[in-house]
């Protein structure tokens, strides 16, 4: 039967649109326990008051806090000895503080990128660990922050969140969100501090729930007009989003969901970091500390300091990271 020609004129007016809207993604760079060293540097600052002493690479090689588990990149804490919690942190001119260790990338990102990490553990929520997988530029907050996963202490979900100058006030995206939102309305209220939050309510996104249900993934796609965030447990990711080419206008509502702003002019030139901190600005704070379910502790640095073996399980067991630029 002949198709008629409208038809094939309509087939390339919608094919040329969709061909038009959706630029591809480019596998960029592949983080793994092969290619860390090349593309990551070991940053031994604590800027957030925590009470950690993040190691050298050299350090942290000898120590067993960076290592290859069973071809996969473990990022580690010292979780056998006790330490003196008198004796001050490096940022605090001393040798102190829980050892753990910060990779942040050499390179700096922009709008079109997105970034898929694929993870089989992350550390888990008790009281006095700050894990974070996230990207700051160099100034705070001109340079914005995009945190991916972090959360502090017992929470049991991951806050994901974005910090910037003010301006930025953004809607949800047409898809919607499955998260729910916390935090600010503009993301730089109050100079950026609390920043615009959605919440992951799914237990198996966060701490413990996440390393139960085998690891997952989390997805960050943040362009000109929108910074979204996708997570799926293990085995559940679209196979394109495995894939070196990952096509994220088919992979449904998201987690967090941000449009409305002009997202090029809140963050730009972001490092992409994980870490794993202890107490610090927000795990410690008196509203955060003292007033959760982690007040019975003590003080979060002698809790920190005296029980080593709290933090078995403080641990990142990275697959890869991936990063596309459009
Ligand atoms: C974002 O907008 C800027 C102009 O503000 C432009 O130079 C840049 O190419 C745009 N980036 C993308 C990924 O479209």
């Amino acid at each position: 039967m002949a198709i008629p020609s409208y038809f094939l004129i309509l087939a390339t007016i919608l094919f040329s649109n969709v061909s038009l809207s959706v630029r591809a993604w480019v596998l960029q760079d592949t983080i793994d326990v092969n290619t860390w060293q090349q593309l990551m540097r070991v940053d031994t600052h604590a800027t957030n008051s925590e009470y950690v002493n993040y190691l050298s690479k050299d350090d942290a090689l000898a120590q067993g806090l960076i290592k290859n588990q069973n071809g996969k990149l473990r990022l580690d804490v010292d979780s056998n000895t006790w330490v003196d919690s008198s004796i001050p942190t490096p940022a605090n001119g001393g040798p102190g503080g829980r050892k753990s260790v910060r990779l942040q990338t050499n390179k700096q990102y922009n709008a079109g990128t997105l970034i898929i990490g694929d993870f089989d553990h992350i550390p888990v929520n008790k009281c006095g660990v700050w894990p974070s997988f996230w990207l700051v530029g160099p100034t705070w907050p001109i340079d914005g922050e995009i945190d991916i996963i972090e959360g502090v202490n017992e929470m049991p979900q991951n806050q994901i969140t974005i910090h910037s100058k003010p301006g930025c006030a953004p809607a949800k995206g047409p898809e919607g969100e499955t998260g729910a939102r916390t935090g600010r309305n503009d993301c730089g209220e109050n100079n950026g501090d609390i920043g615009c939050g959605v919440f992951n309510t799914s237990p198996a996104g966060w701490g413990a729930g996440f390393n139960q249900a085998g690891g997952g993934v989390y997805a960050m796609l943040w362009t000109n007009d929108t910074i979204k965030v996708w997570h799926w447990t293990a085995g559940t990711s679209p196979l394109n989003a495995r894939s070196a080419q990952p096509r994220p206008e088919g992979w449904g509502p998201p987690v967090a969901n941000w449009v409305g702003c002009q997202f090029q002019n809140f963050f730009g030139k972001m490092n992409l970091i994980v870490n794993t901190a202890f107490c610090g600005n927000w795990a410690a704070a008196d509203a955060v500390w003292k007033t959760g379910s982690c007040a019975s502790k003590g003080q979060c640095q002698d809790w920190v300091a005296w029980n080593p073996n709290e933090f078995k399980e403080a641990y990142w067991l990275i697959n890869s990271i991936k990063v596309f630029s459009q």
